[in-house]
């Protein structure tokens, strides 16, 4: 086989594997638990950014295929070949018609991509809250995201509980981003875009997801020595589910007389600097809100699984899970270890 087929044949395999994966990432019909696919929006927001930058890639693909067709006719048409007599082809200087034509097709086709994108951007980040929207603030911290519910007093952490927009009643998400320590950034792929959290700085943003489910997403500026393991869920309900949640996030911490000695323990060391339990003397804000802690799927901002024995692990040495999180190894002994998760499992 010639050199030049068996590099065009190269070329032709790697666009038709490029072509198969953008076509299978767009259209693979995912349930959104586990998805973090941009070509999969499920929020009013994503699905605009999505169609403008479908519109853009359009565009530029058209293009691409223009000045390539044009270009490999160009190299094969007029190929050195023998019997060539090595004179310079004739110069033509001056095609008005040309020289119209390559000015005002490129102003035209950045004039389209500058309006869309100029709406888009507007109908994105100028959108005001209609009425039932809900508000919530999120703070970011090494490593893990505090999120406050200010209009009905609930605290959590690296979980955004939110309803769904369906048909007929929009229930959009309007965000309230802010950072304690260093530059975030919070980023669903399947709600919205990207959006950073700064200190001494407030930034907005909205989600509107339009189906029930667990979206993931992370930090997307990096910020420290953890920011892989700065994970966030976003569990979009029913509006009936969703009210549930509410209620028993307003319930205040369980008092089970059974954990009794590791609640006194609790209160007893320095955590209660650090964390909150709502309806107690703990009302440390370095920390998350331990209130409702077992209703939370993960530990340490999705590091791990949220269970007794982990929790156990993270209580014994933090660091050993997440290295070079701001929760101390307390040096407790087994027996005060004990106490405090059978305390701590009860924070349902
Ligand atoms: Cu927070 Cu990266």
């Amino acid at each position: 086989m010639k050199k030049s087929t068996r590099r065009a044949l190269g070329a032709a395999s790697f666009l038709f594997l490029a072509a198969t994966f953008l076509l299978s990432a767009a259209f693979a019909a995912e349930a959104p638990t586990n998805v973090t696919n941009i070509f999969r929006p499920l929020s009013i927001p994503a699905q605009a950014i999505r169609e403008v930058s479908f519109l853009v890639l359009a565009i530029c693909a058209g293009i691409f295929l223009v000045v390539g067709v044009l270009l490999a006719y160009t190299v094969v048409r007029f190929r050195q070949r023998p019997g060539d007599d090595g004179r310079e082809p004739p110069q033509i200087y001056g095609s008005n018609q040309l020289e119209f034509a390559w000015t005002v097709i490129p102003i035209v086709t950045v004039f389209v991509l500058f309006l869309a994108t100029a709406r888009t951007i507007y109908d994105v980040q100028g959108a005001a809250p209609p009425a039932g929207a809900l508000n919530v603030t999120v703070v970011g911290h090494q490593w893990w995201w505090e999120i406050r519910y200010p209009e009905l007093g609930i605290v959590t952490a690296n979980e955004l509980h939110v309803p769904v927009s369906e048909s007929g009643q929009r229930r959009p998400t309007f965000l309230r981003l802010e950072s304690v320590d260093v530059a975030h950034s919070f980023w669903v792929p399947q709600l919205a875009g990207k959006t950073d959290l700064i200190p001494n700085k407030e930034n907005t943003m909205w989600i509107e997801p339009v189906q029930t489910g667990t979206y993931i997403g992370n930090c997307a500026e990096y910020c420290g020595l953890q920011h892989a393991h700065m994970l966030l869920r976003v569990i979009v309900h029913t509006p009936e589910e969703f009210a549930k949640w509410v209620a028993e996030q307003k319930q205040s911490s369980a008092d089970d007389p059974q954990a009794r000695a590791g609640r006194d323990l609790f209160f007893s060391t320095s955590c209660i600097n650090c964390h909150t339990i709502r309806g107690t003397q703990a009302t440390g804000t370095f920390g998350p809100d331990l209130t409702h802690l077992m209703s939370r799927e993960t530990l340490g901002a999705g590091t791990v699984p949220n269970t007794a024995e982990k929790l156990r692990a993270w209580v014994r040495d933090p660091q050993t899970i997440k290295e070079g999180c701001n929760m101390p190894n307390m040096q407790l002994t087994d027996n005060e270890l004990n106490q405090i998760v059978a305390y701590l499992v009860t924070l349902k």
